[in-house]
């Protein structure tokens, strides 16, 4: 698919067919995580794919706005050694993009459950129940989760109006540039 079409028609998804995904499809969204830009070249990442029914169903649970799981056939946990790069979030961001974008071109659809701060309930982080819950060394810290299948759900592509022009500045802040 080209790249602008793959921009253009990339929607979150957050139903899914109860249709695995191949093998090495999935191989495929990592290997596109691994193609990321990262700050000095350090690739700080560490992926867990979590395709276990049970563990796709606890990881549902880890807040508001992760119910998407439950459907998911595949989720992959983007995390990153927080001692070996500063800007671990920038990394980590870029790769879970590139996962999305992916997923999309390969005839897939996901959805971004954020974990970084964000609450499970009153008293623990999403990100401790997903640590514990798999097992994450404490030098990991946890981004974001991407749920990965086929769609149950349809949605129109993005049209002209997300092409906020007044949000680009020329030269100066505040001066048009189109
Ligand atoms: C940093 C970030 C955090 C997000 N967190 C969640 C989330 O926790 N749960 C969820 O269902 N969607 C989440 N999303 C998806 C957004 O809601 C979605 O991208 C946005 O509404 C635009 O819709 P689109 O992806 O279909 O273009 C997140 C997206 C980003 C980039």
């Amino acid at each position: 698919m080209e790249f602008f079409e793959v921009l253009k028609k990339r929607r979150s998804i957050r139903r899914f067919q109860n249709r695995p995904i191949p093998r090495e499809l999935v191989e495929k969204l990592l290997e596109a995580a691994f193609l990321s830009p990262s700050s000095y070249n350090k690739r700080p990442w560490h992926f867990i794919v979590v395709d276990n029914r049970e563990k796709l169903d606890a990881l549902s649970r880890a807040k508001l706005g992760a119910s998407g799981l439950k459907t998911a056939p595949v989720a992959i946990v983007v995390a990153a050694d927080e001692s070996r790069s500063d800007v671990w979030i920038e990394d980590s961001s870029i790769a879970a993009e590139h996962i999305q974008l992916a997923a999309f071109a390969l005839g897939l659809a996901s959805f971004w459950v954020q974990i970084r701060n964000r609450m499970h309930d009153e008293t623990k982080t999403a990100e401790e129940y997903v640590r514990e819950f798999l097992d994450i060394p404490e030098n990991y810290r946890v981004l974001c989760i991407i749920g990965v299948g086929y769609p149950a759900e349809n949605k129109p592509p993005h049209g002209d109006e997300v092409f906020d022009w007044e949000k680009v500045s020329h030269n100066e802040f505040g001066k048009r540039f189109k």
